[in-house]
């Protein structure tokens, strides 16, 4: 039995070192993983190649000083493009005849996608408490607003047409206003949606939001760019909803290039290995994807985690609102909404849609 094309084909990644640190072993998956292929790694010293106080490196090389196994479920490497990966690592030594330590290997298996499972989890558990919240606090403040609403009303009736004072009831009104349609919004995300599900062209959908953000594009200088998949087939949708689903995502993309730049609009039959499965039935993919992209600043790591969160916003005008919504949305779909974003060179948001029985 060949045992390195057993190890070569397994999915998780695989890497050895020899006595000194040299990498002596790498296969696919780790050349997948790390984005190094195993010609540039293999001879090198391990520390050149990923960062000296990794997990990975600081397992091994306790495995090689010890001959005992470690193992660190919660760890992270980082690729060639600088992205951190969490992945959980057991490491382990390989013995010589003569009962030395020879070399240690280390198994990395890349768990992004269960943290990301995870957070989606915890993601719909604080919308849902956001939501009954909601729905307390809604209706004890909508009476009182509605009596306020009355009361300036009034009051602007008793000071004429003429008052200066006007300007303030004005003001008064428009605040209540605002007021009440951030409680509306609120309970939007609280209720139960209705959904009108008809096989939509997603094309034809993006291409409305686009018209509809153009003159906005246009006076920031953001240029609309389409890679529309031409195969793609009509997903299950409600139309109105999935409008504001992309709606928002473009608006956010248009305000994250203040200075201009490219927005992405991509469609594409998923092979994601999550959502891009296929049905048995038909023999079909069952999801697609539709992409936002922009050139903008991106998210920094520390907001990353509250960016749906309702009233999460840094903007100075923002209601925070259009992620929840987003979310919530593309939930009830039965799809499932995933951002990457690199800081100082944009963010996608990728909606991953149900197709159209
Ligand atoms: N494409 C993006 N690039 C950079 N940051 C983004 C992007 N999309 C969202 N964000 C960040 O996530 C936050 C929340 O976005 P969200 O759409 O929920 O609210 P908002 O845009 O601030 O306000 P609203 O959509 O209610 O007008 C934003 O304030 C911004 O910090
Ligand atoms: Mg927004």
């Amino acid at each position: 039995m060949n045992f390195e094309s057993v190890l070569a084909g397994l999915p998780d990644a695989v890497i050895a070192i020899d006595g000194s640190g040299r990498v002596v072993f790498w296969n696919a998956a780790a050349e997948e993983l790390t984005g190094r292929s195993a010609r540039r790694a293999t001879g090198r010293f391990l520390k050149e190649i990923v960062a000296p106080a990794a997990s990975l490196v600081r397992r091994l090389d306790e495995t090689l000083a010890t001959g005992e196994h470690r193992s660190e479920p919660e760890a992270a490497i980082d690729t060639v493009e600088g992205q951190h990966i969490p992945v959980s690592v057991v490491t382990a030594p390989l013995f010589a005849r003569d009962g030395r330590v020879e070399a240690a290997v280390a198994v990395l298996r890349d768990v992004s996608r269960i943290r990301q499972l995870e957070a989606e989890v915890r993601r719909g558990e604080t919308l849902a408490a956001a939501g009954r919240m909601a729905v307390g606090l809604a209706h004890e403040i909508r009476n009182p607003l509605g009596s306020m609403r009355g009361a300036v009303q009034l009051l602007a009736r008793e000071l004429g047409a003429e008052s200066p004072l006007l300007e303030y009831t004005d003001v008064l009104t428009k605040e209540v206003d605002r007021v009440n349609r951030i409680i509306e919004m609120l309970l939007d995300l609280a209720r139960p949606v209705q959904l009108r599900l008809v096989p939509l062209n997603l094309h034809q959908l993006l291409e409305r939001v686009a018209v509809l953000s153009e003159e906005m594009a246009r006076e920031r200088r953001v240029t609309i760019v389409r890679r529309y998949d031409p195969s793609l087939p009509p997903i299950a949708g409600d139309e109105d909803l999935m409008l504001q689903v992309f709606h928002n995502l473009v608006r956010n993309a248009i305000d994250a290039m203040p200075n201009g730049g490219h927005l992405t609009l991509m469609t594409r039959v998923s092979r994601h290995p999550l959502f891009g499965k296929i049905d048995l039935g038909t023999g079909q993919r069952t999801f697609v994807e539709a992409q936002v992209g922009d050139e903008g600043a991106g998210i920094p790591a520390d907001v990353r985690s509250r960016i749906f969160d309702p009233f999460f916003t840094t903007k100075d005008r923002g209601l925070g609102l259009g992620l929840a919504v987003c979310h919530r949305i593309v939930e009830e779909h039965r799809g499932t909404i995933q951002v990457e974003s690199t800081e100082g060179r944009g963010t996608v948001v990728t909606c991953f849609l149900q197709v159209a029985k």
